[in-house]
């Protein structure tokens, strides 16, 4: 598994905003946003494109476009939401597969409970986006499915991984990419990643 920890100094700037504990939700969220259209940015540098002959101003001209395969944003339900429009504002044209897990709070287990995926999913890179990839439950549990429906091509972008995470990534999906704006030290004992954002979902939703 290719893993990319993005050390732009706007990303590790914004993520350092985003660690400061009485936050508000309206900032965080902007930020998580940020920082997402930024790892996007990232995300896409090996895209392929291709050469095209269009009408300018001054007569016919070679203009390179992105080539071949289209994208599906895949949101994590909830706080994979916090992200999706970061995505799209440099892939505006992408369609979204929304996939709805939880991890259970006492076992750490992820709990799946919704899926609504493009139907030509298996032609199209997904773009799977979280904050936070803890024990790497939810985002394997994400990825297990996309791979039945047919993806072939699976990129991760996560705000926050910690090391316990991207080894069971790794051991479950060496096949795909993750980018992220931050390796963490570790997991405390209720699999909450430090030092971390805390509860990313409620930090986006406001609540609790
Ligand atoms: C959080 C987070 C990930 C998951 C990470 O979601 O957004 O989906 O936990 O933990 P894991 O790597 O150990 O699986 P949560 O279950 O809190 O749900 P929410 O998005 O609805 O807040
Ligand atoms: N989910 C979160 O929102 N934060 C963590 O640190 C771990 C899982």
């Amino acid at each position: 598994m290719k893993v990319t920890e993005v050390k732009h100094p706007l990303i590790q700037h914004k993520l350092g905003l985003m660690r400061e504990a009485e936050i508000s939700t309206k900032r965080f969220r902007e930020l998580a946003s940020e920082v997402a259209a930024l790892l996007t940015y990232e995300a896409t540098a090996d895209f392929e494109t291709e050469t095209v002959t269009i009408e300018g101003w001054n007569g016919p001209i070679q203009v390179n476009k992105i080539k071949g395969k289209k994208v599906t944003v895949v949101p994590i339900l909830r706080a994979g939401l916090g992200m999706m429009d970061g995505v799209l504002e440099h892939i505006p044209s992408a369609k979204v597969s929304v996939v709805g897990i939880y991890r259970d709070e006492e076992t750490l287990e992820p709990v799946p409970y919704f899926e609504k995926l493009v139907s030509n999913i298996d032609e199209r890179i997904a773009m799977v986006v979280d904050p936070m990839l803890a024990t790497g439950g939810s985002m394997i549990a994400t990825l297990d499915l996309l791979k039945k429906r047919g993806c072939k091509h699976i990129k991760v972008l996560v705000l926050v991984a910690a090391p316990e995470g991207i080894k069971a990534l790794e051991e479950a999906h060496p096949d795909i990419e993750m980018y992220t704006a931050s390796v963490d030290e570790c997991l405390n004992d209720k699999g909450y990643i430090l030092p971390g954002l805390g509860d990313a979902g409620d930090k986006i939703f406001g609540t609790k």
